[in-house]
């Protein structure tokens, strides 16, 4: 039996992607295992939307790359490994047995079986006909998996280096998107969350369903009890996705709908193509078609030209909007992306840097706000294992996605129970079987 150990920088695509390989390896008798230290085959899953992950890199391959002296393979994925590749594999040449990009994750058996006699490089973009989308299931005996419905990107935020290194927009045929989730259910999965780059523009570039005809189609599939989605451009956000909150109570009252800024200014330099007063009309929209929808967002703050006003601006959208939760970032230069044009106008790293203070300070009062809201509520909750520090007590997610803490016993798990909740903290809800 060989053991293939995986480390999963970055975003839910590569969440999917890890998941795909260990599925794949696994038609070659590999296992997966917790430690790279009985692992046959070290695969780090590398993403580049930010500075610090390249740093992780470093660090990871200087931890493993002892176990090459006795014999085991090492591997670079992922996003980095895209866009840097014949870097990487000349940097790490005394390091690293094989490098390869996102496209290239349908092909790892064959890729692994060819490091026995050779240093692999892989990252060239395949056609978009050419790409093929896996479809071996690994659900990992989870209540929830995400299912994967297009690949890359056909924006070009002028901060984003992932249309650099997902490569250009393909939709997933519906059918086999259909079939993942069936496979799915069968075993076992309860939730599932179809993930994109940028789900809402699903189909549009052929004649496959739409995104909402997509949501639909899922939602009639047996055993389907939660759907959710990321992520969403709210420029792409449609009156019939709108509709959908409505119509299918499988539709979780959860939406992820990154803004960025509250400037519309730094929208517009951002090239996000919707206003400050357009994200608010979607949001009052999703709003009334979905009473106590839970919203959440990321920002990025100090991006090329923002002054004090703009960000000012982003604060009042997050109190206008009170978003419950929210991802912020610092502006982070990516190579090769179109903002580094826009460069002349930094902004220093320390007012960046307060700034992000302010806004993840006020951030947080809110998300607090918004769990002390919910005590004496009664939530549907879908148990997913026991807490991380007592088996006596479960924890699953409310439909707003909010995580919940009760007393429980381990036959709950998969199944959905009412919950009232007795407590709101900054990251979790306490509750009690009501
Ligand atoms: N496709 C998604 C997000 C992809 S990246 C979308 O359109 O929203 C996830 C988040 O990382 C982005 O929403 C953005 O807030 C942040 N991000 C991306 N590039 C960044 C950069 N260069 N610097 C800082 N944050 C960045
Ligand atoms: Fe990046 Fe924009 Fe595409 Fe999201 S929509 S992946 S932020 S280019
Ligand atoms: Fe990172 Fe690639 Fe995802 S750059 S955020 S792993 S698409």
């Amino acid at each position: 039996m060989k053991k293939v150990y995986i480390k999963t920088f970055g975003c839910q695509m590569n969440d999917y992607d890890s998941a795909k390989i260990k599925a794949l390896l696994g038609e070659d008798g590999y296992v997966a295992t917790a430690s790279p230290d009985d692992a046959d085959l070290i695969l780090v899953n590398t993403c580049s939307v930010r500075e610090k992950p390249e740093h992780k890199l470093r660090s990871f391959i200087g931890e493993v790359r002892h176990h090459r002296e006795r014999g085991a393979r090492i591997g670079i994925a992922g996003c980095m490994a895209q866009h840097a590749g014949a870097s990487l594999f000349k940097r790490y040449r005394k390091d690293v047995d094989l490098v390869f990009g996102p496209d290239h994750v349908p092909n790892v058996r064959e890729l692994v079986q060819r490091t026995e006699t050779e240093r692999v490089l892989e990252n060239s973009f395949l056609d978009n006909a050419a790409f093929a989308f896996v479809q071996e299931t690994h659900s990992d005996g989870k209540v929830g998996a995400f299912v994967t419905i297009q690949k890359g990107c056909d924006n070009k935020c002028t901060f984003c280096i992932v249309p650099m290194t997902r490569g250009t927009e393909v939709s997933r045929p519906s059918a086999q998107i259909l079939d993942e989730v069936r496979a799915l259910v069968d075993q076992g999965v309860a939730e599932v969350t179809l993930i994109g780059q940028n789900v809402n523009s699903y189909g549009l570039k052929t004649d496959e369903k739409t995104f909402a005809e997509l949501l639909y189609a899922v939602a009639e599939l047996p055993g389907v009890e939660r759907i959710r989605y990321t992520t969403s451009h709210p420029r792409d956000m449609g009156p019939d996705v709108v509709q959908a909150y409505r119509d299918l109570p499988q539709l979780t009252s959860h939406l992820h709908l990154p803004v960025q800024s509250g400037s519309d200014r730094m929208l517009k330099r951002m090239k996000r193509f919707y206003t400050r007063e357009r994200y608010l009309e979607v949001v009052s929209d999703l709003r009334s078609a979905r009473p106590g929808l839970s919203l959440t967002t990321d920002i990025i703050v100090g991006f090329p030209g923002e002054t004090d006003a703009d960000f000012d601006e982003t604060m009042t959208l997050l109190e206008e909007v009170g978003f419950d939760g929210s991802f912020s970032f610092k502006y982070s230069p990516r190579p090769g992306t179109p903002a580094l044009r826009l460069s002349d106008e930094p902004v220093l790293d320390r007012v960046a840097g307060e700034r992000l203070k302010v806004f993840q300070k006020r951030q947080q009062e809110l998300t607090l706000v918004s769990n002390k809201r919910d005590e004496g509520r009664v939530f549907d909750v879908l148990v997913e294992g026991p807490s991380r520090w007592d088996d006596d007590v479960m924890c699953g997610r409310t439909g707003t996605f909010k995580m919940v803490n009760f007393p429980g016993t381990a036959d709950l798990i998969g199944t959905t129970v009412a919950v009232e909740i007795t407590r709101g903290f900054t990251n979790t809800l306490r509750g009690e079987l009501a």
